[in-house]
């Protein structure tokens, strides 16, 4: 699986020393949060230039944001591989993949735990990540959900009975163990903060993560 750390729980006093620290993952999550559709706020587009300077890692940008589509322009120019917008935050979630994509920048789609899955399928043809919440969005640090299992299954299902080539990514409470799980069920990508920024030996738990 591609290992993508959340630098949330990270020392932001710090944050090149930081991010050099992870420096062998092949992505880096930006979990962007407006303190609106959220409670908590924590950064915007312009950190992505700020670390682009010594990182050239794949943006994968987590926007906890209302109103994603007034914002995805900032996130497409400052340098944003992916933009993963919530689905809860919008009313119009196919015109705003069309307009992800036609800024060349992949489009992921996210849905909180408490959001049945079937929501997104008129979107599946078309989305390029699936971003499934295993915690309540708005902080790192939290267990893991296991209703996100079935969810990851479904997705998993549907993509191979169509042929789509949708990415399943999994955010909130990964580690060892609940990492294993989400492979088990067809997950791709994992997102992973305080179990990896806890810990000294960031690169060597990054590799173990990627081949449980
Ligand atoms: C939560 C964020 C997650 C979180 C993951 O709102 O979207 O990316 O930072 O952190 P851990 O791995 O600590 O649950
Ligand atoms: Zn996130």
């Amino acid at each position: 699986m591609i290992c993508a750390p959340s630098f949330l729980s990270s020392n932001f006093s710090k944050l090149k020393e930081e991010i050099l620290s992870i420096d062998q993952a092949k992505w880096l999550h930006f979990d962007v949060m407006d303190g609106k559709f959220v409670s908590n706020e924590t950064y915007n587009h312009r950190i992505l230039k700020e670390i682009k300077q010594y990182s050239n890692q794949v943006f994968d940008c987590h926007l906890m944001i209302e109103d994603p589509e007034k914002h995805v322009e900032d996130y497409a120019i400052s340098g944003a591989n992916f933009i993963t917008f919530h689905y809860e935050a919008t009313e119009h979630s196919d015109a705003l993949i069309k307009k992800i994509k036609s800024l060349n920048v992949k489009a992921g789609i996210s849905i909180k735990p408490d959001t049945e899955v079937s929501v997104l399928n008129e979107l599946l043809k078309d989305i390029d990540l699936v971003l499934i919440m295993s915690v309540e969005p708005g902080k790192g640090g939290q267990k893991f959900m296991p209703c996100a299992l079935d969810k990851i299954k479904y997705l998993n299902n549907k993509r191979k009975d169509n042929g789509f080539d949708f990415l399943i990514e999994v955010d909130g409470g990964i580690d060892f163990e609940t990492a294993k799980k989400v492979k088990d069920v067809g997950a791709d990508v994992i997102v992973v903060g305080s179990f990896i920024f806890n810990q000294e030996n960031r690169n060597e738990i990054i590799k173990e993560l990627e081949n449980v």
